[in-house]
């Protein structure tokens, strides 16, 4: 499966290795070439170019995006930020006060939002149980003992929420809030140091798909490791199928993402009167510059684009879901919401409008047995990530980090499920593919981040061009 194109990774993967690292012997570099020189050309993984990602993302797609973001569907995100770590009990509860979450007033949030959420997705999955139960036990033999009757009914509502990528966040739970996500923006909160380090070790050591043989902290920021060892870890990485391969770069891609959004936000003074958030140039130096972290910055870099790129490819494949009359971006107010889909089409329409070089048969899509272990391996990842964001002591993160994991489980979801969404009917409801509110709102807010983490480096690049 996928042969041909996992060949090409690999060898312009190998040829990109090759040309960095240890290089820079020449004209000294200046402070944003050393960022950013690995960063440009052609990517790994598509034959779009980073210059090419950079024009349409900043001009064409992020300033609609930002728009669409604004509104009362998508900037309300409902979370049960109360759920006990079940990993370890020794949680610092981060009192700093830039880590608090303000959970909205419940009469902040519209009426159709409140009401409407459960009610569209209640109706929605009520629609498919009754469907598949209507379709799958039709065919079942009227003789069958109703104790088997039972067992197939269990078996159909595990194939349904088998489908979640993320652990369902419990969102009846009493303890699960709607945070108003424009009112509490991703940024530097000081929550660093030996607890963040905890939380992204256990995401990457015992998360990734890893090799026995390899005792190389996966953890990227991890340091004292000696080169003949990295080479080690990147022959692997370059060895494995192209997918598992996908799932490593897709969390490295993320903790980059995160950390630009910090160092671009970062708590740059504050008195009494107010605070002034703004780029911390050594911050951002101290995570991605090619010497200072010894090659890894902008692999990290690159990884940011690549989850870029496969959110975007996700966002293309899932277009017909969107276009359905039936589906609303409902909050209750018919005029808004309306225009609310006229711009999200919009928008899909933009990201369908890119050049996407992917090669259609492989990623996700091997042969199907092969294709569906691959799945359900992913998703017990997935679903492990997003209780280890329960262990994240700063409230901010854990909204933030629970909000693009579950976004990135919904991008996967959809590329997963490529046949289904273009077998779906045009109209009516679709049985073989939904995707909730809460879904839907994480898809588009988790790749407006990354989307906002591309335009942050475009200022990073201009504010290193003017230091030396
Ligand atoms: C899930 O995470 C726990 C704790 O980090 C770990 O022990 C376990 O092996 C992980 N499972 C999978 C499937 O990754
Ligand atoms: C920028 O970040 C560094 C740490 O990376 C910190 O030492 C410095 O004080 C920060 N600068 C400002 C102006 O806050």
């Amino acid at each position: 499966m996928g042969c041909r194109w996992a060949f090409l990774i690999g060898l312009l993967g190998a040829m990109w290795l090759l040309g960095s690292g240890h290089g820079g012997q020449q004209a000294p570099e200046t402070a944003a070439q050393r960022c950013f020189c690995q960063v440009s050309g052609y990517l790994d993984d598509c034959t779009c170019d980073v210059e090419t990602i950079d024009k349409f993302n900043n001009y064409r797609l992020f300033p609609r995006l930002q728009k669409l973001l604004e509104s009362d569907y998508f900037r309300y995100y409902k979370v049960n930020l109360k759920r006990p770590c079940p990993f370890w009990n020794d949680i610092n509860q981060c009192g700093r006060r830039d880590c608090a979450v303000k959970p909205c007033q419940s009469d902040e949030v519209p009426d159709g939002i409140k009401s409407a959420s459960y009610k569209y997705s209640e109706v929605a999955n009520n629609l498919i149980e009754e469907c598949e139960q209507a379709e799958r036990l039709g065919a079942v033999d009227e003789s069958l003992s109703e104790e088997t009757q039972k067992a197939v009914l269990q078996w159909t509502k595990h194939d349904d929420s088998s489908d979640n990528f993320c652990e369902a966040d419990d969102i009846q739970s009493p303890d699960a809030e709607y945070v108003d996500l424009l009112l509490n923006p991703e940024r530097y909160t000081g929550y660093k140091g030996p607890d963040a380090w905890k939380i992204w070790n256990v995401i990457y050591e015992e998360n990734c798909f890893k090799p026995q043989t390899i005792k190389r902290p996966l953890n990227p920021l991890a340091s004292g490791q000696g080169k003949s060892e990295e080479n080690t870890f990147y022959s692997w990485l370059e060895g494995l199928c192209v997918e598992k391969r996908a799932f490593y770069r897709l969390i490295s891609g993320l903790h980059a993402s995160i950390n630009v959004h910090l160092s671009a936000r970062y708590l740059l003074q504050e008195t009494w009167l107010e605070k002034k958030w703004g780029h911390n140039i050594t911050e951002f130096q101290q995570r991605f510059d090619g010497i200072l972290t010894e090659g890894e910055g902008p692999r990290r870099l690159k990884n940011l684009y690549f989850l870029y790129l496969i959110e975007l490819r996700a966002l293309s494949k899932v277009v017909p879901f969107f276009e359905r009359p039936d589906f609303q971006l409902f909050t209750g107010d018919k005029v808004h919401d309306a225009e609310n889909k006229m711009l999200l089409l919009e928008i899909l329409h933009e990201v369908k409008s890119f050049p996407l070089h992917f090669d259609e048969n492989s990623f996700f899509a091997g042969d199907k047995k092969e294709a569906n272990k691959l799945k359900e391996d992913f998703r017990l990842h997935f679903r492990n990530i997003s209780r280890i964001m329960d262990c994240v002591g700063c409230f901010k993160c854990r909204l933030w980090g629970k909000l693009q994991i579950q976004g990135l489980g919904t991008a996967l979801k959809i590329l997963f499920s490529e046949k289904l969404i273009a077998n779906m009917p045009e109209s009516g409801p679709s049985y073989e593919f939904h995707l909730t509110r809460q879904e839907i709102v994480s898809l588009f807010n988790a790749f407006g981040r990354i989307s906002t983490s591309v335009k942050e480096l475009e200022n990073f690049r201009n504010l290193l061009q003017n230091i030396h």
